[in-house]
C-alpha cells in the first residue's frame, strides 16, 4: 500500500535569513535534493512553488509577484495564484504548491512524498 507524507526541509535558518536572500515581492530557485523549486516572498510571507511554468516551461523562480498575490512567470508574464498555483486569468494550468513553516529553528518547505508501506 501507498502512503503520501509530507517531508520537510529546512530552507533558511531563519525568517530573517529568507528575508535577506528574497527581497519582497521577488522569488529565487531554492535546490532540495535533486528538485528545484521557486521559492517567493509577497507581504513578509513565503510561498513555495513548482519551479517550471506550465505554459513553456520557463523557470518561474526569478518571477515578480503582482498586487493579487499571484506569481509573474518571467517569459510571458502569465500569473500564478501564490496560494493555489492556479493561473489567475482564467481556466488553464496550475503550478503545484508546497507548504511553508516559519519554525523556532528556520523556514521550511513541506514536500510530499509516497512511501511504500507494508503495513500502517
Ligand atoms: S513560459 Fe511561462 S508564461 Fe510562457
Amino acid at each position: 500500500m501507498f502512503k503520501k507524507t509530507i517531508i520537510w526541509y529546512k530552507v533558511f535558518e531563519s525568517e530573517q535569513q529568507g528575508f535577506d536572500l528574497i527581497p519582497d515581492n521577488a522569488s529565487i530557485e531554492i535546490l532540495i535534493g535533486d528538485r528545484i523549486f521557486c521559492m517567493a516572498r509577497y507581504k513578509g510571507n513565503f510561498y513555495a512553488l513548482d519551479n517550471r511554468c506550465p505554459h513553456q516551461g520557463a523557470p518561474l523562480s526569478g518571477g515578480k509577484c503582482n498586487e493579487n498575490g499571484a506569481i509573474e512567470c518571467p517569459w510571458h508574464k502569465y500569473p500564478f495564484d501564490l496560494k493555489t498555483g492556479r493561473f489567475t486569468l482564467g481556466p488553464g494550468d496550475c503550478v503545484e504548491t508546497y507548504p511553508v513553516e516559519k519554525r523556532a529553528d528556520g523556514i521550511y518547505i513541506g514536500i510530499k512524498d509516497w512511501c511504500w508501506k507494508l503495513f500502517f
